[in-house]
């Protein structure tokens, strides 16, 4: 038990469950950041390649995947945990990136403020261009405020950086460790309620942060 949680949830620990039932166990206006990495099921719904389907593409079908109302929802719990200005980073893929991603926040206090591409350094599947990068969507809950937010200045919004994978969509660590460091402080709580193979976990224990996250089919019951 923690003082951020209100029932039984361990902190620094991966914990098999549901990621909405977490965030449920978290206080109102407690984090000051999130990172969201939703099982987008429109990617599967639109690459159905050939060899996709049979090794990678399995790995990803056996995964638990997100309906816009399932991430609506992730979305609406975000919202409430996250203190008044406090930050959402949000994976994003190509398709939801041009499609757009504002319509999940109408009943939040949300806003998209920045973004950033992570180049992965590694060339992927795609009908016209093949895919290299991924998008990182920056979203702070209201009041919007830079300044007395985000304390490091260097971080380029193109990423460069290449991951050992962990899980089939492992993020880059050095990446989330710099925005941890940028809008926290140590001994501070981060939050990834869907968290694969953990690589915000490892980002907080490099950072020396608390973790607090869960996924449906990876970690500890
Ligand atoms: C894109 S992956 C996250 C990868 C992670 N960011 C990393 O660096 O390894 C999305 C994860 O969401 C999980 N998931 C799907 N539905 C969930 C739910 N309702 N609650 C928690 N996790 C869920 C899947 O099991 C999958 O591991």
């Amino acid at each position: 038990m923690d003082e951020i949680t209100n029932q039984n949830l361990k902190v620094n620990f991966k914990n098999k469950c549901d990621g909405i039932e977490m965030l449920k166990k978290i206080e109102s206006n407690s984090l000051k950041a999130v990172f969201f990495d939703p099982q987008y099921r429109g990617v599967l719904d639109k690459l159905k390649y050939g060899n996709e389907g049979k090794q990678r593409g399995q790995a990803r079908a056996a995964l638990v995947q997100m309906s816009s109302e399932t991430i609506i929802n992730f979305l609406g719990e975000i919202n409430r945990v996250l203190c008044p200005s406090g930050y959402l980073f949000l994976w994003v893929d190509k398709f939801h990136l041009v499609e757009g991603v504002v319509s999940w926040f109408k009943e939040t206090s949300l806003e998209p403020v920045d973004m950033i591409t992570w180049n992965k350094q590694k060339i992927g599947m795609g009908y016209r261009t093949r895919r290299k990068s991924e998008y990182l969507v920056v979203v702070q809950k209201l009041p919007k405020s830079a300044k007395a937010t985000w304390t490091i200045h260097n971080i380029p919004d193109v990423w460069d950086e290449s991951v050992k994978k962990e899980h089939a969509h492992s993020k880059p660590i050095e990446l989330q460790k710099q925005l941890i460091l940028a809008v926290t402080n140590e001994g501070d709580y981060v939050c990834d309620p869907a968290a694969g193979g953990y690589s915000v976990f490892e980002a907080c224990k490099q950072t020396k942060r608390n973790f607090i996250g869960c996924d449906i089919e990876f970690g500890e019951e």
